[in-house]
């Protein structure tokens, strides 16, 4: 396969022509903030609007997951407008988020803190209101818990139930600040047999979906 040659963050690195930005920093130890984006997705839904990057010659930032790859390509991760934008995008996310971090069973390996790390953003942020959803948590299944309070909808529970797995039980409905994942029929995620593969939980990069302790 064709390889082409660009800088990101004054590093040269190489890539298959087709690949996209996001992908190519991540495995050339670059970090970009990412939620929604799944490498094997075919087309990344862009939801998230945290990997902001700047491009040589391009008068707009652009997002990492959907810009492609090209030979000379200068990428800049750190650059200001860049940076505001993912920063603003990471304070609405811990705006409607309940932030309790220190009850939180994903406190620590959680995505969101890490991202909120990186931008210099601090998870009890007041530059935006902070609107809670205050819904019920869902305990029905006998392998984890459901915390819609703490889902940074990024989407990744449902492409992997749906996509990787082809079950389908997990789905967004409503939209706009009532948006959330949920099951067919809004039933209780206990009342679907799913396999109990676990990639839902695995993909999760807050403590949306967390694995119940073991007896
Ligand atoms: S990872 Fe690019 S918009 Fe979410």
């Amino acid at each position: 396969m064709k390889t082409v040659s660009l800088i990101i963050d004054g590093k040269e690195v190489k890539a298959h022509k087709g690949a996209k930005v996001l992908w190519t920093a991540l495995d050339n130890g670059i970090y970009i903030p990412n939620l929604c984006a799944l490498r094997d997705a075919l087309s990344p839904h862009a939801s998230c609007r945290l990997c902001w990057v700047e491009v040589e010659g391009k008068n707009q930032p652009v997002t990492a997951c959907t810009e492609t790859v090209e030979q000379g390509m200068v990428v800049n991760t750190r650059g200001p407008r860049a940076l505001r934008l993912a920063r603003t995008a990471c304070e609405l996310l811990l705006a409607s988020n309940d932030v309790d971090c220190a009850r939180c069973p994903a406190s620590g390996s959680c995505e969101l803190q890490k991202i909120a790390a990186h931008l210099g953003v601090k998870l009890k942020t007041k530059r935006l209101r902070k609107v809670l959803r205050n819904l019920p948590v869902d305990s029905s299944s006998p392998l984890f818990t459901y915390d819609p309070n703490k889902c940074v909808l990024c989407g990744r529970c449902i492409w992997v139930c749906r996509e990787r797995r082809g079950i389908g039980v997990l789905g967004f409905a409503h939209r706009g600040f009532y948006r959330r994942v949920t099951t067919f029929g809004d039933e209780p995620m206990g009342n679907f047999d799913c396999g109990e593969c676990r990639e839902c939980v695995t993909a999760c990069p807050t403590g949306a979906l967390c694995l119940k302790p073991e007896d």
